[in-house]
């Protein structure tokens, strides 16, 4: 566990092709089977392009929508802050090695961009499977009517107001909501906090804006894209009165774990993020993931576990589909509950 996604820099051997070794294992609870619709491999780019000359997607591409692009194999920019000149030269050789980035499927502003961070802010290992899915019609309806006064997109160039964007609530960070149906429930018992809410997937960002329409949230905004530079770049420290982590993608192949989000560099950057008496809780049906969290929140000196060991399941957590999923498979859900210790 000495690689993160956030800061390490690994050598080439640590590169992923896009849709090649990077796709997930069939054997085991995949990122696939977790996500709704499923991360699916991105197809080998049909010619090289750059982020100003994207390729023109076919027609089986335009039925579909992408958040992230694959570009897995350029070098790491991570723990730095977002450098032009540095950053045009990645995208140049990320466009010579035949990457393509998905146009965006909304206009500036009227939905979440196809790649927020552009090349500034590009990690080489990431913690979620570049995907294109669907779209439904009810979904791009959603995030159409919502997204200019619920969401935003994680460039990595501003600070975040959360008192503006919350009016005054108390914020917890989820990362990797999914389709947002546990979101939506929890906001909903909890009007008084508010729930960022931050994932790469678009038809779940749409879904999520259509329940918290449908419920009348006002206590939900969607954050799109990588939850890391997200916490490095625009929120403050202290900021935040917790983080939820549900059923992130476990990435069961041994040469996949660095893609795994819970790793100690990780946990120490959020912790940072967060105020004293914040709560962290995980949960994950990956049993080998589990033990991976309890060891990585233990070792954190800012973090507390609330329990000795793995924490009961706690009832204000609604059930989510990929809970389900590893239920039917027999696997045994854990959930962790840490708390942020005074500084
Ligand atoms: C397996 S799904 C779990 C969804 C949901 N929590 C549930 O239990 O139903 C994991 C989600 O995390 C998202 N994800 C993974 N890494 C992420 C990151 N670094 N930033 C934002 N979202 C991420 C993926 O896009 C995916 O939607």
């Amino acid at each position: 566990m000495s690689e993160n996604p956030a800061t390490s820099a690994p050598g080439p051997d640590d590169v992923d092709a896009p849709g090649g070794d990077a796709a997930p294992d069939a054997s085991a609870h995949t990122p696939a089977e977790h996500a709704a619709p499923g991360p699916v491999p991105v197809p080998p780019a049909a010619a090289p392009s750059g982020p100003s000359s994207p390729v023109r997607p076919t027609a089986a591409d335009e039925e579909r929508t992408g958040t992230a692009s694959g570009e897995e194999s350029e070098p790491d920019g991570a723990g730095e802050p977002s450098r032009a000149a540095s950053g045009s030269h990645r995208a140049q050789s990320r466009a010579e090695a035949g990457f393509h980035r998905p146009e965006p499927m909304f206009a500036p502003g009227t939905g979440p961009a196809a790649d927020p961070a552009g090349a500034h802010h590009e990690r080489r290992i990431r913690s979620f499977q570049p995907r294109r899915s669907r779209v439904s019609p009810a979904q791009a309806a959603a995030i159409r009517r919502r997204w200019p006064e619920w969401g935003l997109d994680i460039d990595g160039l501003s600070r975040l107001d959360l008192n503006a964007l919350f009016d005054g609530r108390p914020v917890v960070l989820e990362i990797g909501f999914g389709m947002g149906e546990a979101t939506a429930q929890m906001a909903a018992a909890d009007p008084g906090t508010g729930i960022l809410a931050c994932d790469v997937h678009t038809p779940g960002q749409g879904n999520l804006l259509s329940l918290a329409e449908r419920a009348g949230l006002t206590n939900v905004r969607v954050a799109n894209g990588d939850a890391i530079i997200l916490l490095r770049e625009m929120l403050a420290p202290g900021s935040l009165a917790g983080l939820r982590v549900f059923f992130p993608d476990p990435w069961p192949k041994k040469r996949h774990h660095k893609r795994r989000l819970i790793q100690p560099e990780f946990i120490a950057l959020a912790s940072t993020r967060l105020a004293p008496g914040a709560l962290v809780h995980c949960a994950t049906d990956w049993e080998p993931y589990a033990e991976q969290m309890l060891e990585v929140l233990s070792a954190e000196p800012t973090l507390e576990n609330l329990h000795p060991s793995y924490a009961p399941r706690p009832d204000f957590r609604p059930f989510t589909k990929f809970e389900g999923q590893g239920l039917d498979k027999g696997h045994v859900v854990h959930d962790l509950l840490f708390r942020r210790r005074a500084a």
